[in-house]
């Protein structure tokens, strides 16, 4: 079956090229299990679930049934100063999942509403215990923490931000955690713990008692899978503890089994303040993001409210939407009953291993990898950025949606792909890289 859109003229798409676009569109109409269809009727596996959301798969009918049946029970409802019943469980779910002193949450609509969120927590922390001195926000080059201007400002991505003026005042970036003595290498790289006492070097020039808090993904993921080194989580943390410093994971990518367990925070046994969510926590069907904060930082903000004044002057419309609570709670069920986390730790070694055995590609100048996730670097092409644009649409073309930042292929496979479908991912891939 052919699907057409009557026009493209309207639409200004996100982090798009619109002009190349419009004039050759890759348009995907169906999607059921780890494929999409495109508007020709062609397969394209998805080697990135969409935009890492889509853990479970596609048309999961569980999902679709509960946000249904949400939808006709109560559509929407209000969640400022009054609530509804599902928020409340995806609540008491989401925290379940979470390390064992967290457990608050706070619901949004997205992974960079999620750290806008996560800043203003921060905010509010600090004037609640009178140390509004605590202004400043240390995160990291290469980070993507979403688009918002919070968001934006915590990036380390030129592209994103060099449009933007001067953004948020008050952030400081520590240098990211890749290095060309590195490269090739599967899982944590040995080296490279030592880039934390960056950290350390900000609280000597800034006063350590003037940060709020330090933003890292436990794994870089939009800029191409940059595994953090042995110790260099660890080391964050210790020095967040010795400057009274808020740790800030941003599991937008790796929340939700993409590392082997609910959380990368688990997978690496380092325990933040805070945690951004979003993607696949509704499996990526409806918008939804969320913060899980600690126990503490959620007692100090509703401790410091007079009585019947409201504790945090911060929230959405949107915030504890009961269809996405449905869809999400749906989404954990499937991860549950189908022992998703699990199959995804079970599967990362045959993953990783077919990965990596795509270093012998002239075209190929990195790889790295963790889990059902992993970042492959294409030699540049005269410009950034060229090469990386021609893959994804070779790839498109040849049946194969990849994810790219730049000329970095993203891969993220749903976590029910088969040994088969990474197989099939793999034999793509070699197919256009070596072409
Ligand atoms: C680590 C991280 N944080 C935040 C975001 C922003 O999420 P959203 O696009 O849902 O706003 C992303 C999106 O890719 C992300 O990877």
């Amino acid at each position: 079956m052919q699907h057409t859109a009557n026009t493209l003229e309207n639409q200004w798409m996100p982090f798009t090229a619109n002009r190349d676009f419009k004039a050759d569109p890759r348009l995907v109409v169906k999607g059921k299990g780890i494929n999409y269809t495109n508007h020709h009727g062609d397969n394209i596996i998805d080697g990135s679930s969409g935009l890492f959301c889509c853990a479970a798969g596609h048309g999961r009918q569980e999902i679709a049934d509960a946000v249904s049946q949400q939808l006709m029970e109560l559509d929407f409802s209000p969640h400022f100063q009054i609530g509804s019943p599902p928020s409340f469980e995806l609540a008491s779910r989401v925290s379940a999942l979470t390390p064992d002193n967290m457990n608050n949450v706070f619901f949004t609509n997205s992974g960079s509403e999620s750290i806008d969120s996560a800043l203003k927590i921060a905010m509010a922390y600090y004037s609640a215990r009178g140390e509004s001195c605590r202004s400043r926000f240390v995160s990291r080059e290469r980070a993507y923490h979403g688009a918002n201007i919070g968001g934006t400002s915590l990036s380390g991505l030129m592209k994103n931000r060099q449009t933007f003026g001067s953004l948020m005042p008050g952030v400081v970036h520590m240098r990211h955690t890749w290095s060309p003595n590195a490269r090739f290498v599967r899982g944590q790289p040995e080296l490279g713990a030592k880039l934390a006492e960056d950290l350390q070097r900000f609280c000597e020039l800034l006063g350590g008692g003037n940060i709020a808090a330090c933003f890292v993904e436990p794994i870089a993921g939009s800029t191409g899978c940059l595994v953090p080194p042995i110790g260099y989580l660890e080391r964050l943390r210790e020095i967040c503890d010795i400057h009274g410093i808020l740790l800030v994971f941003d599991e937008v990518i790796t929340g939700f089994g993409r590392t082997g367990k609910a959380f990368a925070s688990q997978t690496f046994g380092v325990t933040p303040d805070m945690i951004t969510l979003a993607k696949a926590l509704t499996n990526g069907v409806l918008p939804m993001g969320a913060v899980v904060v600690k126990d503490e930082i959620y007692d100090t903000i509703i401790e410091a409210a007079p009585d019947g004044v409201i504790d945090f002057f911060h929230g959405y419309t949107y915030s504890g939407n009961p269809a996405s609570c449905a869809a999400s709670l749906a989404t954990l069920n499937i991860y549950e009953k189908e022992n998703l986390f699990q199959r995804g730790a079970d599967l990362s070694e045959y993953f990783l291993d077919c990965v990596f055995d795509l270093e012998d590609i002239t075209a190929v100048t990195d790889i790295r990898g963790y889990g059902l996730f992993a970042g492959i670097d294409l030699a540049v092409d005269g410009a950034p950025g060229v090469a990386g644009t021609k893959a994804l649409k070779a790839l498109f073309e040849a049946g194969l949606h990849i994810k790219f930042t730049g000329d970095t292929a993203v891969m993220a496979p749903p976590l029910i792909a088969t040994k088969n479908d990474i197989d099939n991912v793999v034999g793509i891939l070699r197919e256009v890289l070596t072409s």
